[in-house]
């Protein structure tokens, strides 16, 4: 049976047995920052399972894309040396949600792999486990399905703590999870290894192909096991596993999709062997690169980006050890999308951008990958012992961009290890000197210093406050601060904004009688407001009432444009797609910076579209609304979460524009209706990195200035050329017109001078052996110049040899003319190579004509004087 024959079968069978058949989500999990990607069937129901969401079926049944590299769930330095470890796959499953339990999910899987309908599995062949204490399930098992005593395995906790166990299933350190009971399919005794629990299981022979989760718990972040509402069911089968086995085959690259896949790689890799590892890798690696790519991930240096780098990054590598030395891997997106684009047809939609996102990371890898390699190889043949120091493993990191796994992978195809140890210490250290590099004056964050409680922040509704100090920090200590101080108070209260979520902090100022404290910047540490600035006058300590106002004009300007960076990542999102994706934002008073992922620059035409979107919404001026809910309701709002972004219990979703135009989770500070805003222009759009796009923009009065600004540009310009602002344009157009006429008629003139020049050249000649030579320079002349002169002297000559100069901006031209006939007595590019090495540069042609130039225009007189005599010595 093919692989694809067999995904439809599963969802076939599952389907008559009352199950709704969904479509496999993305890869990119939604809205769950606890989770790096999908990595098994059961996370988009994640939900559903809790109790927190309903959907219109109890049973549901899928073939999930996943991956597995990077986070809980992580093959990556496996795949290629296993038979069976992906970084991408596909799992078929079947889900209950409060409907069924243990009996009808044991009974589903067994019927589906043994039913003489569907699978046909010889049950001899198949061997169960099931937790250790699941009485239910082994009973289940040995007395209603009839499994041998001798072929049901009863695991507990193996793996070194309570519920650790591989027949305890849970999708992270957190959520739904239960006890699980697994099918394995013997491969018969020609293959290596033991039944599950036994000392060599990890062998090839036993291989699990079906795993039934009985999901009865949430685990929360402390810990604690709550019951789920309802007990339900979790099933994955890895697609390529059960292929392989209905295909009479020992290894999952050996079932029809993976030879073909083997086979397109061996074609772009020049024919290389179906049998080495590195085949298998790259063969392996362009589904799961391809697939999180048509998912809108994107190289870079954090998070899942960096999963993808790193996979791109060990499929070039191996690609290199086979003898690529082109670019190779991006040539697969085709034959994927040939192979895989039935069932999932974004392959195709997407393939050009996968390419595109592939080669360009080829190409950049490319730039370093030899010199990373030539280096560790130096290290490893300068080795004492078997462990790679942690210095190389961070410069190769650092400087040549090798993600540690990949250095890893070479060290052990060395029978070599790395110092990890070491390596997270250069590591640390870098983010020190960073952190040391980006502090300013004052270090509040100095070792043992922290201030107890929290403060809170009045600041979306007031400016200022009369509050009560807590603590007062002066050159890293709790004590009084005089006049003169630089130091950070903390308050009870404040209106002061903290920095964080890109808004800068408040600035503004604390006054008491008889005292000043001129505030120049508000952190974060801790649930506390650090408010760090000057104490201009009076003393400060803790227990003084002071009042606290903040600078409003500048926090007005700053949250213009923070609701304004919202209106524009929800216009991004609805001018360019989905994909677009927040990587960084900076919101200050004078402008707003957003940095998306897209991979192409923004075109004039989406720029416009955008900007209109954002002004049409400040225009109807709508109230700006704010909430504060839980993570799942805000979620059911369609609420913008971060991912890698920490959300606590309670979140606050800001809403604006018409019809939920954005709706985000932030804590910053916003205007009270869009029309606040006032004006929204953006100034300018640009790459800073692979695949991501920086937009900086400014509102209000800011957007004001910069109109301001333009204008008067504008008007400068026109009264530059005379002429109006309608006419600008033209009459610039005009006066470029005319320059270009001008050099044009410049140059001509120049040649035309430099030749009157050169036809009295003729008549300086010298004869030497019978050749007349010519050796002067010609004052203005460009090179264009000196080669159509010497043209024009090597024809009055009839047989010679012509050598012109000039200079221009300390730099000299040489042009050497040989005539045809003459050719085989001297050659022009012989002669330049003297000429131009006294006048320290560089040259060389052809035997008529060779060209020159030279940065010691002091050596040219004498080089000049001297090419009668080289002739003379040279000549042939
Ligand atoms: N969620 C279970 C697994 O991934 C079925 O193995």
């Amino acid at each position: 049976m093919k692989t694809a024959e067999l995904r439809q079968a599963f969802l076939d069978y599952f389907r008559q047995q009352g199950h709704a058949v969904v479509s496999s989500s993305s890869l990119v999990p939604a809205d769950d920052p606890t989770l790096l990607f999908t990595n098994a069937g059961m996370n988009q129901f994640k939900d559903v399972f809790l109790g927190r969401e309903e959907r219109d079926y109890t049973r549901a049944t899928t073939s999930q894309k996943c991956v597995r590299a990077g986070g809980k769930h992580n093959d990556l330095e496996n795949v290629g040396y296993t038979a069976r470890h992906h970084t991408f796959f596909e799992m078929l499953g079947n889900f209950s949600f409060g409907d069924y339990f243990k009996r009808e999910a044991i009974n589903f899987a067994w019927t589906f792999l043994t039913g003489d309908q569907w699978l046909k599995l010889p049950t001899e062949k198949l061997w169960v486990t099931v937790y250790a204490d699941d009485d239910e399930a082994y009973d289940i098992w040995h007395n209603e399905i009839g499994v041998p005593a001798e072929r049901i395995v009863r695991i507990g906790d193996n793996k070194g703590g309570r519920y650790a166990s591989d027949n305890f299933w849970q999708m992270g350190d957190t959520g739904p999870c239960g006890p699980c009971t697994e099918i394995f399919y013997d491969h018969g005794p020609d293959v290596a290894g033991g039944p599950p629990g036994s000392p060599d299981e990890d062998g090839d022979r036993y291989i699990e192909i079906w795993n039934v989760v009985f999901m009865q718990y949430n685990r929360t972040a402390d810990g604690e096991m709550l019951n789920l509402p309802k007990p339900s069911v979790d099933t994955g089968m890895g697609l390529e596993r059960i292929a392989a086995v209905l295909q009479g085959v020992h290894s999952n690259y050996e079932i029809d999709l993976f030879q073909d896949l083997l086979k397109a790689a061996s074609d772009v890799l020049g024919g290389a062997s179906a049998t080495e590892a590195s085949l298998r890798v790259v063969a392996d690696h362009i589904r799961s690169c391809a697939f999180l790519i048509s998912d809108g991930v994107m190289p870079s240096n954090e998070g899942r980006g960096f999963v993808l780098r790193r996979i791109i990054r060990r499929a070039a590598r191996h690609g290199n050890k086979l003898g690529a030395t082109a670019p190779f891997f991006y040539k697969l997106a085709g034959a994927l999308a040939d192979l895989m684009g039935d069932a999932y047809p974004q392959l195709v939609s997407s393939q050009k951008q996968i390419e595109k996102v592939l080669l360009q990371e080829e190409e950049q890898f490319a730039k370093t990958l030899d010199k990373g390699l030539r280096l560790l190889e130096q290290d490893i043949a300068e080795l004492k012992g078997d462990v790679i120091p942690g210095k190389t493993v961070f410069t190769l990191y650092d400087t040549y961009g090798f993600p540690v796994d990949l250095t890893n992978d070479i060290a052990r195809e060395r029978g070599l290890t790395l110092d990890y140890e070491g390596y997270e210490q250069a590591m640390e250290s870098q983010r020190e000197r960073a952190r040391a590099a980006s502090k300013f004056g004052i270090d509040y964050n100095a070792a043992g210093l922290s201030v107890e409680g929290s403060t809170e922040f009045t600041g979306y509704e007031h400016v200022d406050g009369h509050e009560k100090i807590r603590a007062v920090i002066v050159g890293g200590e709790e004590k009084s601060a005089e006049a003169g101080d630089e130091a950070v108070v903390v308050l009870e209260r404040t209106p002061f904004y903290a920095e964080s979520g890109g808004q800068v902090g408040d600035t503004g100022i604390l006054t008491w009688s008889g005292g000043r404290f001129q505030v120049s910047d508000t952190r974060k540490e801790g649930d506390n407001h650090l408010h760090v600035g000057t104490l201009i006058e009076g003393e400060l300590f803790p227990g003084l009432e002071v009042d606290a106002r903040i600078d409003h004009a500048r926090r007005e300007r700053i949250r213009r444009n923070h609701s304004a960076t919202h209106l524009l990542h929800a216009a991004l999102r609805k001018v360019l797609g989905e994909h677009v994706n927040q990587k960084g934002s900076l919101v200050d008073p004078d402008k707003l910076r957003f940095d998306f992922s897209h991979f192409e620059p923004v075109t004039p035409e989406q720029m416009r579209e955008i900007e209109r979107q954002v002004n049409e919404q400040i225009l109807e001026n709508t109230p700006v609304q704010t909430e504060i809910t839980d993570m799942e309701s805000a979620q059911e709002k369609g609420a913008m979460a971060l991912f890698g972004e920490k959300y606590g219990d309670s979140v606050r979703v800001l809403s604006m524009g018409t019809e939920n135009y954005s709706v985000e989770l932030c804590g910053g500070t916003h205007v009270n209706r869009t029309g606040d805003i006032g004006l929204f222009r953006i100034t300018s759009e640009s790459g800073i990195s692979s695949g991501v796009r920086r937009i900086e923009a400014v509102t209000g009065f800011g957007a004001l200035e910069w109109v301001d600004e333009t204008d008067r540009t504008l008007r400068e310009t026109a009264g530059l050329v005379r002429a109006t602002r309608e006419s600008v344009v033209e009459k610039v157009q005009q006066a470029l017109d005319r320059s270009r006429q001008l050099e044009k008629q410049v140059d001509a003139l120049k040649a035309k001078l430099a030749s009157s020049a050169g036809s009295d050249l003729a008549s300086s000649a010298v004869a030497v052996g019978g050749l007349q030579v010519v050796a002067a320079e010609l004052e203005g002349a460009d090179r264009k110049a000196l080669m159509e002169t010497a043209d024009q002297l090597k024809n009055k000559l009839g047989e010679g040899v012509v050598v012109l100069a000039s200079v221009a901006d300390g730099k000299v031209t040489l042009v050497a003319g040989v005539t045809k006939s003459a050719t085989n007595r001297v050659k022009a590019g012989d002669l330049m190579k003297h000429l131009a090495s006294q006048v320290d540069g560089k040259g060389g042609g052809r035997p008529d004509m060779a060209q020159g130039g030279g940065n010691d225009p002091s050596k040219l007189a004498d080089a000049l004087a001297d090419v009668p005599a080289w002739v003379e010595k040279n000549i042939g």
